[in-house]
């Protein structure tokens, strides 16, 4: 266990992301250091209480990322930071201040919080493919998506894109901060996150996959959608900070698969599931385009097959009865 005798804050740890960190960490030995919105809130706390070590290792801290300072308690005598927390919402209804204050301000009270905490070595920062692809001009199949893509700014805010504009420009102020301030940070870049949760509110991803199998709601225009296990991003976490040559930013995508094999996958492993009619035949599927994983693989993380991780995904809104069959 190469995290015994070394403490680490997770921000935002009952979100479905830093859940599985915060488990993960306690499982290697890590003293962890959670935030939560609410401590008196027993959704945001049971679950990571019942995580083994839980007792002996994890210490839950009251924070709001609007609340200047609010990080200082949990971050004192922390040797790395994994900021995760963030609005995340497609809700139309959410405004451009909702989703981007707490995005941007948050990052930079977490990394003033660091700044000020001198055995803090290293921050991993989450942010999102948002961050990267999002482009006004459409991306060709012969296109290869890499770490070194940045998306269209202004093209997302005339698109009044919120959530992905709150990722560029948390991002963007994160970069600029550390380099002024001279602090090392990773930014880690998933793709739709699904898999099973261990918190008891459903994932935004999982409720999209839910929309999916029972009505047939698509929310990727050509029906092509790139994923990665919720597992996997969180040990890529661990990694990017125990990894002493990580740096910059990095691409987390698993696979990219369209809806109708992604559905056909989840028929054969459930026959029982009734799935919407539509995907019972071969549809036409435009080619997508690429993406690279070189430098994620550098990270060291074995990728969960998409067979796993939509039958685990299944399970989970099962056994927590957002889908029953
Ligand atoms: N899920 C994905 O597919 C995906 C993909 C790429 C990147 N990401 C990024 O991964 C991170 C975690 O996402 P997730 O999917 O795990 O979502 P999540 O379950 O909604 O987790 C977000 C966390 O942020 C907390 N939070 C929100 N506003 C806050 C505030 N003002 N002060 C303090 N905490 C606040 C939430 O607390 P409450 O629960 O109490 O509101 C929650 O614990 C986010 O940065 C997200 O942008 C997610």
């Amino acid at each position: 266990m190469s995290g015994e005798g070394k403490a680490v804050c997770v921000t935002g740890g009952s979100g479905f992301i830093a859940s599985w960190l915060v488990k993960h960490l306690l499982l290697r030995g890590y003293t962890v250091h959670s935030t939560v919105l609410n401590l008196r809130d027993p959704n945001q706390v049971a679950h990571l209480l019942a995580f083994d070590g839980s007792n002996e290792r994890l210490h839950l801290f009251e924070a709001d990322l609007l609340e200047e300072n609010s990080f200082d308690p949990a971050i004192k005598g922390c040797d790395g930071v994994f900021h995760t927390a963030s609005p995340v919402t497609f809700s139309p209804l959410a405004t451009k201040a909702e989703l981007v204050d707490p995005a941007v301000k948050g990052t930079l009270n977490v990394l003033g919080s660091c700044v000020r905490t001198p055995s803090v070595k290293r921050v991993v920062v989450t942010s999102s493919t948002a961050s990267i692809l999002i482009k006004e001009n459409p991306i060709s199949p012969d296109d290869v998506v890499d770490e070194t893509w940045f998306s269209d700014k202004e093209y997302v805010e005339e698109n009044k894109q919120w959530y992905i504009l709150s990722k560029i420009l948390a991002e963007e102020a994160a970069w600029k901060y550390a380099k002024e301030k001279g602090i090392d940070i990773v930014t880690l870049h998933p793709c739709w996150v699904i898999g099973p949760m261990l918190q008891p509110r459903l994932s935004l991803i999982n409720q999209l996959i839910l929309d999916l199998i029972k009505e047939g709601v698509e929310f990727s225009p050509a029906g092509n959608y790139r994923f990665i296990d919720v597992r996997d991003v969180a040990n890529a976490h661990i990694h990017a900070f125990e990894l002493p040559s990580a740096s910059g930013r990095y691409c987390l995508i698993g696979v990219t698969v369209h809806s109708s094999k992604a559905l056909k996958i989840i028929g054969k492993l459930y026959p029982s599931l009734a799935l919407p009619d539509k995907y019972k035949e071969d549809l036409l599927i435009a080619p997508s385009y690429q993406v690279s994983q070189e430098k994620a693989k550098q990270l060291g993380i074995t990728l969960t097959s998409l067979e796993v991780s939509l039958r685990d995904t299944v399970e989970s809104l099962k056994d927590k009865n957002f889908l029953n069959f």
